[in-house]
């Protein structure tokens, strides 16, 4: 493995010789947490953006961090060839036969050609299979097909859903999510809706918010419904039917309804939920790279699925803790159309909102397109990274110059004069990188890419590449609710008699569990009696510093046996227990109360059994990473643990590599003015030396370390060698460049197994993916349970004509 995989850099080519027209030894090593303020790649067609960023993709699958990808085109799923064997027969399924024919070759000729080219051309890079293989280990690559059923299938329903608490609490994001969603699904329809101009836009965008905000979620059918027979009377000051009649309503029923019953409609509403905390990572807690294909998609289908994602992207990233490492990236080919400078798809405001928000989140943008003139440059002043291929035309270059220009206004750092020049003479795969996080632009040529670069691939082809998988996981179904068990409905049966409940001595207190859904058509609704307990317990670890409440609800039947309590046999309640109701449903059917039950004094002595039985049952079984000395959250998973675990080793991987940087870029700055020195000096004495200079200067550059320590060198060795010239009198001077090139090299060779055994170290850290945990069991003191009620309950059952009863809570 080579160093730079553990110091949290990319892997992204060398730094390229303009004048020499090659690249040099110098390896381009990218701070991944710089992405963390976007990256944009701008190029003409064959400029080799996809290539780079595919690149950029892979290095952030080795490093753990998960992806979303956005594919108009069909290329990005060529992620998903990966041949660590780099045999003929790997490529022969995924060739172009066309390029075959043209070059009069037989397929497996080809094939064959194509594995050596990718073999060598890997390995000038100084990559093999191993790194294939590495990348291959490291992350899932899931092709997704909104849609369509040829890759995952995406289902939108959940796009109506009430939106997480983080969009909810944040009116401006809920508005903003709101008009999104109104303005993509319009677009669906074929209305281009001005959101403050178009009735349609008010209406719709009122039914969302009446809804969300009453915590209610909705679908497409509701919607459609609502359309309809709104939720409202007025909009503004004007009466419904004068702002827009039901006459006029009913087009846009129509509109929606068509869409809905449209045979294609359906894919759209099968298939995994864009839930971005599930899709970024495996059941396990392994990263992914998801890849939403949208090449089969209709323009406004593909503007409503962009904003969607974005939307979804946008609500789960609210709901992570902020961090200053790169969580995740999000990628889109092609932005052409999807961020442009003046008009307003919905798109637009998600992906501005993602720009300048994602930071704090470690959210990284990275965005392509070959069209410099169609984008929004003032949303891109926060992109900290521009990767700039060669340009067509001139007006692409000026409209770039003009964009970078103003974006740099914000505070960034864009030499135009400098730029200029060097835009005019890029070769395919050679950028310009103008990252702020630098202190100057470098060129460099991409690596080349692990992912077998086929182009577009069909959707056969992606089919052929998804169904094994889809075969091997089914699609996930959502947890099913816990069903209470039927114990409580022990004391139910034909003797269940009409009416109210009983009456019972005023110190004795009753509540009824509410009822959930509606009534099933046939049933009746019975009421069982029980005994009810509610404590508060507080758990505690001063060790770990863990210190939670847990609110419990517990309900247990209560019989006409010698114990008629027996909390043994009780059943957690999922309703608060300020939530129990005081008064019954109405229609219902009480059954008989047990005689215990009205005994007042037996509630103490159940309160007292309660006590007991929570102090000896309760228990909080955390997980706890004995490498990182991590504990997980009480309701935190195995899988969110990890993923948590993952970046929190991220975070600290990033900031020892910083420490390893500080302490190495000043020796090293030291080391090359003394060399320099030194070498001036013998310059001076032989010819011959003029080779040894060269010599030393390519190994000292093709160091790992000087690539990790990197341009940050440049500025803090002219800001050193000003020190060390001060500092040094003119005797001390002379005797320092006395020293040999030599003596010099080898304090440099030493430098780097320093430097080598430090990183060595970095990478002995436990993966926090398959680390065993241990479990840390955290059990109340009885000081610490608190009871607050214990009282007599009524549970509801739905009874059907034949007798069968069905918990209705
Ligand atoms: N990193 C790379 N490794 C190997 N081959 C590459 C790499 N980058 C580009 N290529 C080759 O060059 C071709 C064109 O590059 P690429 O598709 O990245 O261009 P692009 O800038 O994305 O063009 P477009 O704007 O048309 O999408 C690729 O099909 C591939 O054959
Ligand atoms: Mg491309």
């Amino acid at each position: 493995m080579e160093d730079f995989e553990k110091l949290g850099v990319f892997y992204l080519g060398r730094v390229y010789d303009l004048s020499a027209n090659k690249a040099k030894d110098d390896l381009l090593l990218y701070d991944s947490k710089d992405l963390t303020t976007h990256g944009v790649c701008v190029g003409m067609t064959g400029s080799g953006k996809t290539g780079l960023c595919i690149s950029i993709i892979e290095e952030a699958a080795i490093d753990g961090v998960p992806s979303i990808l956005i594919d108009p085109k069909g290329d990005l799923a060529n992620l998903m060839l990966t041949f660590p064997d780099l045999k003929g027969e790997n490529f022969l399924p995924w060739i172009n036969l066309d390029d075959a024919r043209q070059k009069g070759l037989s397929a497996e000729d080809y094939a064959n050609k194509q594995a050596e080219t990718w073999k060598s051309g890997l390995a000038s890079w100084g990559e093999d299979g191993a790194r294939i293989q590495r990348l291959k280990d490291a992350a899932e690559v899931l092709i997704y097909t909104p849609g369509s059923n040829s890759g995952m299938p995406v289902s939108i329903l959940k796009s109506f859903a009430k939106p997480e608490a983080a969009i909810m609490d944040d009116s401006e994001l809920l508005r903003e999510r709101i008009s999104t969603t109104v303005s993509s699904l319009l677009g669906l329809v074929g209305i281009e809706a001005d959101p403050i101009q178009s009735r349609e836009h008010i209406l719709l965008s009122t039914i969302i918010d009446v809804a969300w905000r009453a915590g209610r979620d909705l679908d497409l059918a509701a919607l459609i419904q609502q359309v309809q027979t709104p939720p409202v009377t007025k909009i503004g000051v004007l009466d419904l039917e004068s702002f827009y009649s039901s006459k006029d309503r009913f087009t846009l029923v129509m509109a929606l309804n068509n869409l809905l019953a449209s045979p294609g409609f359906n894919a759209w509403l099968q298939g995994v939920p864009l839930d971005i905390g599930q899709i970024l990572y495996t059941p396990s807690g392994k990263p992914r790279i998801a890849i939403f294909s949208i090449a089969h998609l209709s323009d406004p289908e593909r503007m409503f699925f962009v904003s969607l994602l974005m939307n979804q992207i946008l609500g789960w990233m609210r709901g992570q803790s902020g961090t200053t490492s790169l969580r995740a990236l999000v990628y889109m080919d092609e932005i052409f159309g999807f961020l442009p400078p003046t008009a307003n798809p919905p798109s637009k405001m998600p992906m501005l909102t993602l720009l300048k928000q994602a930071r704090a989140f470690g959210v990284g943008m990275l965005l392509a397109t070959q069209n410099p003139v169609d984008l929004d440059y003032k949303a891109l002043s926060n992109a900290g990274t521009w990767f700039i291929g060669r340009l067509q035309t001139e007006r692409d270059k000026a409209r770039l110059l003009d964009g970078l220009d103003s974006a740099a206004a914000g505070g960034g750092k864009f030499d135009r004069k400098q730029v200029e020049g060097i835009l005019s003479s890029l070769g395919s795969r050679v950028f310009l990188m103008n990252n702020t996080h630098e202190d100057a632009p470098e060129i460099f040529q991409t690596r080349w890419a692990m992912s077998y670069l086929r182009g577009p691939l069909t959707r056969d082809q992606i089919k052929t590449l998804m169904d094994p998988i889809k075969a091997a996981a089914p699609v996930p179904s959502g947890s099913s609710p816990s069903s209470p068990t039927a114990s409580l409905a022990a004391g139910v049966g034909p003797t269940a008699a009409a009416g109210q409940p009983p009456a019972l001595a005023p110190d004795i207190s009753q509540f009824f569990i509410p009822l959930r859904g509606g009534l099933p058509s046939g049933s009746k609704l019975i009421y069982a009696p029980g005994i009810v307990g509610a404590a508060k317990i507080n758990f505690s670890n001063s060790k770990s510093k863990i210190e939670t409440v847990k609110n419990v609800v517990y309900a247990v039947p209560v019989t006409d046996d010698a114990i008629p309590v027996v909390w043994e046999n009780a059943s957690e309640v999922d309703v608060p227990a300020n939530d129990l109701e005081k008064t019954p449903a109405k229609d219902a059917i009480f059954a008989a109360l047990p005689s215990a039950a009205s005994i007042s004094k037996n509630y103490s002595g159940w309160e007292k059994d309660f006590d007991t039985w929570l102090y000896g049952s309760q228990r909080i079984d955390l997980l706890q990473s004995p490498s990182l000395k991590q504990v997980s959250n009480p309701g935190e998973d195995e899988r969110d643990f990890r993923i948590r675990l993952q970046q929190f080793a991220r975070e600290q991987r990033d900031e020892m590599a910083e420490d390893l940087r500080k302490k190495y870029v000043p020796k090293i700055a030291t080391l090359q003015e003394r060399l320099r020195k030194a070498e001036q000096a013998v310059e001076k004495q032989t010819e011959q030396a003029k080779k040894a200079k060269i010599n030393t200067a390519i190994s000292i550059g093709s160091t790992i370390l000087g690539a990790f320590t990197g341009r940050r060198v440049v500025s803090q060795a002219s800001t050193a060698m000003r020190g060390v010239t001060r500092a040094m009198d003119e005797s001390k001077d002379v005797s320092r460049a006395g020293e040999t090139v030599d003596a010099i090299q080898k304090q440099l060779t030493d430098l780097q197994a320093e430097f080598e055994s430090e990183t060595a170290a970095l990478s002995e850290r436990i993966d926090p993916l398959s680390e065993t945990f241990e479990t840390l069991t955290i059990k109340p003191k009885k000081a610490d349970i608190s009871i607050q009620l214990v009282s007599l309950v009524w549970t509801p059952y739905w009874q059907d004509a034949q007798g069968k009863q069905t918990p209705a809570w």
